[in-house]
């Protein structure tokens, strides 16, 4: 037996017990005669002391992560330490096995590590040793094990659905494989499993989920990796009502179970075109208010052309900000206008003690600045900021500002979960670039049964109007899951291709095994898929999945620690029918 006990597991009730440990040396200490080693396993650490002539001179020769085995008897500490579980007990040595030497590890293996993100990379499976990376792993093992349960116990069954495939649109690039035995010919790996899950409600499976990989070659960040893990979800026979509540049931069960915290009532619930009026985002942050207020009516005709010639002009109100110098008012012009904000300028009005204050002053008399004020609640000591601009991209610039006047004033507090269901997406979204549709969430999304005779509408304005019957679950201003009821009349399917511009001949060759299914008895149905990494970040109070990933990739989509992706031996691309045009 390597072990009786684990690194983390003796107290002070086990004093005087002879035990075996086996673990990672994490640190040695030499005092007088006496070495003091700190072992380390998955579960803890245990201080081990070596103070007998022969094993002191094994124990000079141990560094850091040598993997060892170790006998000895429980004792009470003289000086105890109350930060470590096992901080009670000590070991004392009767014997050392070295299982295995180490070079010196090229970083601390320490809570705050002295390596650098590359370099830990590289040694991932150094870093994995590191406990703020344990935990996170531990948390993503508890949230899987949660979906599971509760899923499972209200009738779900798991199915694994293919990875090598034809390709499913989510709005990504795919990325493909090609065929040895095909050639010329390539799969595709999923973006999601989305057509798989709709099958398998043709095929009468009314409640499947799936714990899922899923790729798409997209540009990074910090809540996105080319490979991700969904939580898949699809039931027939269901409105949009049935979706969420049934999903709000499984998010408070992972609240409560791996973070012990419950809500009370619903979770509250927005229609985009409110997230967008009072947001300017399809993921309000509703942790704080700093509503936005459109405020045209009250600022037009005053010879004022930034707010004359703007199609749409919008306020937040900052409390208490009104202190804020010009120097931080002009920082906070040129952060709007940097290109991922994208506004002209900013005006702002100040509510201070001595009076009315503004960017504006010569345009507008205090009484009307004051009716700005009223508009949007402003009171004694608080600062207006205002944007101007076309609609979409103004409302979008003042939701980006209000999340970063969010974050100056500590108001996006990652203790504080604010969890928001946004509803009534639009189905397609029109880009100008190449003329045509896209659906904003995918094909397979229904338009709301009101708005149909507008779907098969020739006018486009028309298309451009209808609502889809979509939904998102939001969770601090994250996007975390999304979904639809579908469409399951085959006709619908194939308008829908029209609308985004296929020829029945694509449409037929891409999706036909899909229309053809819906002609076999399709019920309705409809599902969700959460993106299980930017679930468990959030549970862990973090904005980047990456450490909740055992082995992720960096922000150029490579995997620093196998080098990968590399280049293939020339037999191995002749095998595949391929030849690069990358000369190297
Ligand atoms: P959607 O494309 O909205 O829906 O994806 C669902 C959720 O997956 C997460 N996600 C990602 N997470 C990490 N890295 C990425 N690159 C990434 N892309 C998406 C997000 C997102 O909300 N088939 C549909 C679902 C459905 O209709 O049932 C789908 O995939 O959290």
């Amino acid at each position: 037996m390597y072990r009786t006990h684990t690194c983390g597991e003796l107290r002070i009730n086990n004093v005087g017990e002879q035990v075996t440990l086996a673990g990672w040396v994490q640190r040695i200490r030499k005092m007088g005669g006496m070495s003091f080693i700190d072992l380390r396993d998955r579960y803890g650490i245990t201080q081990l002391v070596v103070n007998e002539g022969d094993l002191n001179t094994v124990a000079e020769k141990l560094g850091r992560e040598f993997v060892l085995q170790v006998k000895g008897i429980v004792a009470e500490r003289s000086s105890k330490n109350g930060k470590l579980p096992t901080g009670d007990v000590e070991i004392k040595l009767l014997e050392i096995n070295v299982l295995n030497s180490s070079l010196t590890p090229p970083f601390t293996i320490e809570d705050e590590s002295d390596g650098g993100e590359e370099i830990r990379s590289k040694y991932r499976y150094i870093d994995l040793r590191r406990n703020p990376l344990k935990k996170a792993l531990e948390l993503r093992h508890k949230m899987a094990q949660e979906v599971r349960k509760y899923l499972d116990g209200i009738g779900f069954m798991e199915i694994e659905t293919p990875v090598l495939i034809k390709s499913t649109p989510e709005g990504a690039r795919d990325f493909v494989v090609p065929s040895r035995m095909n050639p010329g010919e390539f799969y595709a790996l999923p973006q999601s499993p989305q057509t798989f899950k709709q099958l398998l409600m043709v095929a009468g499976y009314d409640r499947y989920f799936q714990i899922v990989r899923c790729f798409r070659d997209e540009d990074l960040r910090a809540d996105r990796q080319p490979e991700f893990t969904q939580i898949d979800c699809e039931m027939s026979f269901v409105e949009r009502e049935d979706i969420l509540s049934t999903f709000e049931g499984m998010i408070k069960a992972l609240f409560k179970n791996v973070l012990n915290r419950e809500f009370s009532g619903q979770f509250p619930r927005m229609s985009y075109t409110d997230a967008m009026k009072y947001y300017g985002s399809d993921k309000p942050d509703i942790r704080f208010g700093m509503r936005m207020t459109e405020i045209k009516h009250l600022v037009g005709g005053k010879d004022f052309a930034v707010f004359d010639s703007a199609e749409y002009v919008g306020a937040i109100c900052v409390d208490g900000a009104a202190s804020y110098t010009r120097k931080q008012l002009d920082e906070i012009t040129e952060w709007v206008k940097r290109p991922q904000v994208g506004a002209k300028g900013l005006v702002y009005i100040r509510i201070a003690e001595d009076g009315i204050k503004s960017s504006v002053d010569k345009f507008y008399t205090p009484a009307e600045l004051k009716t700005i004020a009223d508009a949007v609640n402003a009171k004694v000591g608080d600062l207006i900021l205002i944007l101007a601009g076309g609609r979409k991209k103004t409302q979008e610039a003042l939701g980006t500002l209000r999340i970063e006047m969010g974050n100056r004033l500590g108001l996006r507090d990652n203790a504080n979960y604010a969890p928001l269901w946004v509803y009534d997406f639009p189905l397609l979204e029109w880009d100008e670039e190449t003329q045509r549709f896209y659906a904003m969430h995918h094909p397979f999304t229904s338009p709301k049964p009101e708005d149909l005779d507008k779907f098969y509408s020739s006018n486009k304005d028309d298309v451009a109007a209808v609502a889809a019957n979509a939904y998102d679950f939001v969770l601090n201003g994250t996007e975390i899951g999304g979904g639809s009821i579908r469409i399951h009349d085959s006709a619908v399917q194939k308008r829908m291709f029209e609308v985004l511009g296929f020829s029945s001949e694509e449409a037929d060759y891409k999706f036909g095994f899909i229309i053809n299914a819906f002609k076999y008895g399709a019920p309705p149905h409809g599902g969700i898929a959460f993106g299980f990494d930017r679930f468990c970040a959030l549970f862990g109070g973090q904005e980047t999945i990456r450490d909740y990933i055992a082995f992720p990739k960096n922000n150029a989509g490579r995997d620093v620690m196998l080098d990968a992706p590399s280049q293939i031996d020339g037999s191995q691309m002749d095998e595949l029918f391929l030849k690069s045009t990358v000369k190297k």
